[in-house]
């Protein structure tokens, strides 16, 4: 066995600490730095290292480990049987040794039946039925023990909360496993909802399922589009069920969500025939998968094959081979989204992969340039991973000539020229221009919307009639519409116009925290506008206000006060403005009307699952003179915690900040 040199065992150092700290963003943050195809490529050269030099094996090494500790934020649950990884094979060659190993064990030369499932990409769950309810569930964590989310399981309606009688009688206990995922689909239709009310974008599906399922408040988990897919029970020793066909059948008939494109293989090569296809399907399903899990159909040749450290024997997942090349990067071109985040683009050597002419990749965001040390003329490698635009994932700095240049970031916004702006903890430039038109639709979607000045019967088609023909070029636009200008346009009927025309002369009355909302500062939703509102009264006052008056406003924090300093500041935004103004937009100063001063100069804050929405007591608070911050500090007075409350309890109570429930609170009121 060779002996490492001090070059090798400083590079397994560096892989444990990176991959560790990989695991972490990916498993705790929900929000993953590098590529899957980076992170198993970081992770096969760990493998490597290890069985080359077995004096390296480290015990807090990530290969010793099933996934993440559970985060602080929710209790522990255990995992009676523990929650297992896969190994993985990436060709018909690796599956073939895989097979061989099986066979081997099972003593066998026959060909060993198996069953193959789609790989679904989203969060491994676990579900506790006792006596046919559902009583539990958890992540998978660790493999042993997970985080108990049982109140945001219960929010997916694809989970049955009761069995039929006969399961009930027959598995008094009874563990079901699944993945939770996001649909393609339902993921694009919810970020586009997000964009609209400038929240920020859940990264991918994957993350998206992961990230609404970690919530503290299931409400939240509650109003993001999950499905619960089953693909097994915990105890493969159950009577009755001693195939993973018949587990599959029994969990269709309970009523679980099962994949349609499972299928038996009897043997190696109906394996990757069904692989093929599977790999041939996979651009036109509507969720994400990252391979195919092929598991020994048999429950008794399972159990003789068991399982190693972090692994069964009797599974294994065939990855699909990560879609890279090589190219160089031409230049780098900067396009600004519909939320005002500006994007370095790629322009690459056109090259081919998987099938598909690549000319154009991602690269995020300044960060990301500094971070891949990236310079026009570089030969690169890209990645496309499923369906998604190909990103540019590293550089091969080994290849680097003399003839390299640097990227310059722009100073000001490539579609409207107005400068740009980094808010304070993104990694995102933006351009805060309400005008901008790379922006306006999202813009005047915001502007126009519920919370905003709710000028209702401005449809999408509508507004983008507007903006193609640049009747609209900024909101203020909206209030200089006339009959004569409307009527021409698609879709516009006489009745149809002057309902609109009437809408928007009533919200040139809007009240000063709904114009306040509508203009779509970063960060500033309808909560921080009320405050505005409150605190500065006039209009005025919060377009002439100082960073330090808005960072003393309870609710306000210097990220948010930095971008309404910075949106005033911009020429375009105050022309936009005036326009409003001399079209007759009142900015009414902002009278309150308090039922009572019984919370007056007191600070709430909300957390956990209440019985009622949050609204309700937000309502209520204000209402009687009390402000609600969105995040503890010691000018807070009361939190009030539902069940499920996490950080924001410990931190009250480090504070010493009075802690009250429901009840305490309605005595508080009376
Ligand atoms: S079986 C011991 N079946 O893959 C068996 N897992 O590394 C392990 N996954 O995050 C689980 N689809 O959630 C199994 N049809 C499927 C699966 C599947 C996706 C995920 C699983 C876990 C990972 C296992």
């Amino acid at each position: 066995m060779a002996k490492p040199s001090k070059k090798i065992i400083t590079e397994y150092k560096k892989l444990i600490e990176e991959i560790s700290e990989h695991n972490r963003l990916y498993y705790e943050n929900d929000a993953p730095a590098i590529s899957d195809a980076e992170y198993d490529r970081l992770f096969d050269r760990l493998i490597e290292l290890e069985k080359k030099y077995k004096d390296l094996q480290s015990p807090d090494s990530p290969t010793q480990k099933v996934g993440a500790k559970p985060s602080k934020g929710f209790e522990p649950l255990s995992h009676r049987i523990p929650m297992l990884s896969l190994q993985k094979v990436t060709s018909f060659d690796e599956f073939i040794e895989f097979d061989k190993r099986v066979k081997n064990l099972l003593e066998t030369t026959d060909d060993v039946e198996y069953i193959t499932e789609p790989k679904l990409d989203g969060l491994a769950v676990e579900l506790i039925y006792e006596n046919g309810i559902f009583m539990r569930g958890a992540t998978r964590g660790d493999g042993t023990t997970g985080e108990n989310i049982t109140q945001n399981l219960k929010t997916i309606k694809s989970i049955p909360l009761k069995l039929s009688a006969k399961t009930a009688k027959r598995y008094p206990l009874l563990e079901v496993r699944g993945e939770v995922i996001m649909k393609l689909s339902d993921f694009e239709k919810f970020n586009s909802k997000l964009a609209l009310e400038n929240s920020p974008l859940l990264a991918n599906p994957r993350n998206g399922a992961a990230g609404s399922l970690r919530q503290l408040d299931s409400k939240v988990t509650a109003s993001r589009p999950l499905l619960f897919y089953a693909y097994g029970v915990s105890d493969n020793n159950l009577e009755k069920l001693d195939t993973q066909q018949t587990v599959i059948e029994f969990l269709s008939d309970e009523k679980f969500l099962i994949n349609d494109l499972i299928y038996i293989g009897e043997s190696v090569k109906e394996v990757k025939i069904i692989f093929e296809n599977l790999a041939n399907a996979r651009p036109d399903l509507d969720y994400e998968i990252d391979g195919m899990v092929i598991k020994v159909n048999s429950f008794e040749s399972q159990n003789i094959l068991g399982q190693i450290a972090r692994a069964p024997r009797w599974a294994v997942a065939w990855k699909f081979a990560a879609e890279q090349a090589e190219t160089i990067l031409e230049d780098v071109e900067f396009s600004v989204g519909r939320t005002g985040v500006i994007t370095p683009v790629a322009k690459l050597k056109p090259v081919k992969v998987a099938g598909v002419t690549v000319s154009n990749a991602s690269l995020h965001n300044e960060d990301e340039l500094r971070n891949l040390d990236i310079r026009i003329g570089d030969s690169v490698i890209i990645e496309r991973a499923g369906d998604v635009i190909p990103k540019v994932i590293r550089v091969l700095q080994e290849k680097r000539n003399g003839k390299t240049n640097e990227i310059m970031f722009p100073k000001s916004c490539p579609s409207c020229n107005e400068s740009i702006y980094r808010p304070e903890g993104e990694a995102a430039y933006r351009c805060i221009n309400i005008s901008c038109p790379a922006q306006l639709e999202g813009r005047i979607f915001h502007f126009a919307s519920k919370g905003g000045l709710d000028i209702v019967g401005l449809g999408d088609k509508l507004a983008r009639q507007l903006i193609e023909k640049k009747i609209v070029q900024d909101p203020s636009d909206l209030f200089y519409l006339t009959t004569e200008i409307l009527l021409p346009l698609d879709l516009m009927a006489d009745k149809k116009a002057d309902n609109l025309l009437r809408e928007i002369e009533q919200s040139k009355k809007s009240e000063l925290p709904k114009l306040i909302y509508a203009l779509g500062i970063i960060g500033v939703g309808e909560t921080a506008a009320l405050l505005l509102a409150e605190h500065f009264v006039s209009f005025q006052k919060l377009q002439d206000s100082t960073i330090e008056e808005l960072i003393d406003i309870s609710g306000i924090g210097p990220n948010i006060a930095l971008n309404i300093i910075e949106f005033f500041k911009s020429s375009s935004n105050r022309i936009m403005l005036d326009k409003m103004k001399s079209a007759g937009v009142q900015f009414p100063d902002y009278i309150k009307i308090n039922l009572s001063d019984r919370f007056k100069n007191k600070v709430f804050v909300i957390t956990g699952t209440l019985t009622k929405p949050r609204n309700h007591y937000k309502n209520i608070i204000v209402d009687n003179g009390g402000k609600v911050a969105a995040a503890i500090s010691h000018k807070t007075n009361f939190l009030l915690a539902g069940e499920n409350s996490g950080s924001k309890l410990e931190k009250a109570k480090k504070l010493q900040i009075q802690v009250i429930d429901e009840a305490e609170f309605n005595s508080l009121l009376s």
